[in-house]
């Protein structure tokens, strides 16, 4: 594919959102990512919160973070490039450790993930012997070692069923606790503000995602208000209170398949921007409307540049000391069991 050709791919998707003298030179830059991806044998890998012009050009696969970590785990390519952020490229360096896995940026964080620490979970421990553990996926290696298994958006509330006991901590999202408990009908508490209460089958973090509690059901009557015939979608890092008063909540990838599959006038995403974007792109007949432009602050660090840089450079490479990727690999497996 010629640099001409990877620009009339782009323009074809992308024509109405990104503008033509920045396609242009995007394509040059996909084009260059697209040749040492090949080269370099690596597998590319890009979650749903990337940029327009990335999604829609260099990644082998996108998805959602449980779709991308059973990609990770089957490739027989040399090299992984993440573009998403650092847990995401940890996960697929603990599930293929024979791989270089390459996170595009320095730092790429997450709020969840350093909301809680494997001495926080090893204290939660103690203080509720033989109480199975599941850590939210958005948590480093050393906290998935602690735990028993893992979970993502898109099967929370089927791992906390799976459990054969009445009571579980969930760690790390105070908001994805909420909506999971609400879900299977278990009463949460939170250590330090519940401490009296004996009624419970699910303990709790206070950790949240700094993108999604920023929604609030203000928001949503607003919208409602000038717009009574939209469809709105939230990811279950909205607060319960959000989520209740959407028409739907998913995972990144559920809310793309439910614009997909419905046919409503108009739509709102309570998610990270860029989200909307490749909706709106992929689904022309449809509005997305936008409320404003929230990005995550870590996920926009991933760009077709630094991607770039990535496979020139082979940076940043992602490391698992073998103690810690062992113990998490058996959280991480329990979880694409369960699908
Ligand atoms: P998903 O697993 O739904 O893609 O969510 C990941 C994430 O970080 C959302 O903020
Ligand atoms: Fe973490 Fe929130 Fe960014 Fe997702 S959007 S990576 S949960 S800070």
């Amino acid at each position: 594919m010629t640099v001409q050709e990877t620009y009339q791919n782009m323009k074809a998707r992308l024509g109405d959102i990104v503008p033509d003298p920045e396609l242009r030179q995007k394509a040059e830059l996909a084009y260059e990512i697209i040749r040492l991806r090949e080269e370099k044998n690596a597998l590319i890998l890009a979650h749903n919160y990337m940029e327009p012009a990335l999604f829609y050009s260099v990644p082998h696969y996108t998805g959602d973070s449980l779709e991308l970590s059973r990609k990770a785990a089957r490739t027989d390519k040399d090299i992984i490039v993440f573009c998403g952020v650092e847990f995401m490229a940890e996960t697929a360096k603990i599930l293929s450790p024979g791989k270089t896995v390459l996170l595009p940026a320095e730092k790429a964080g997450c709020s969840l993930a350093t909301g809680i620490t494997a001495e926080d979970v090893r204290a939660l421990k103690e203080k509720f012997p033989g109480v199975p553990v599941v850590t939210y996926v958005n948590t480093y290696a050393d906290v998935k070692a602690e735990c028993d298994l893992c979970c993502t958006s898109g099967n929370a509330a089927a791992v906390v069923k799976s459990l054969e006991t009445d009571t579980v901590i969930f760690l790390p999202d105070e908001y994805l606790a909420r909506n999971v408990a609400r879900e299977t009908g278990k009463h949460i508490i939170f250590p330090g503000n519940d401490e009296t209460a004996s009624d419970y089958q699910m303990i709790g973090w206070n950790a949240r995602c700094e993108v999604h509690e920023k929604f609030t059901t203000g928001d949503i009557r607003s919208i409602r208000s000038r717009f009574p015939d939209v469809a709105i979608l939230a990811h279950p890092e909205c607060s319960p209170e959000v989520v209740a008063a959407s028409d739907f909540a998913g995972s990144t990838s559920a809310m793309i398949r439910f614009v997909e599959e419905t046919s409503e006038p108009r739509y709102l995403l309570l998610t990270e921007c860029a989200m909307g974007d490749n909706v709106a792109a992929a689904n022309p007949g449809k509005e997305i409307l936008s409320m404003c432009r929230i990005r995550c602050p870590h996920m926009e660090q991933i760009t077709l540049e630094s991607t770039l840089d990535a496979l020139r450079h082979n940076q940043y490479v992602i490391e698992v000391p073998e103690d810690i990727r062992v113990k998490a690999l058996r959280s991480v497996e329990r979880m694409l069991a369960i699908g």
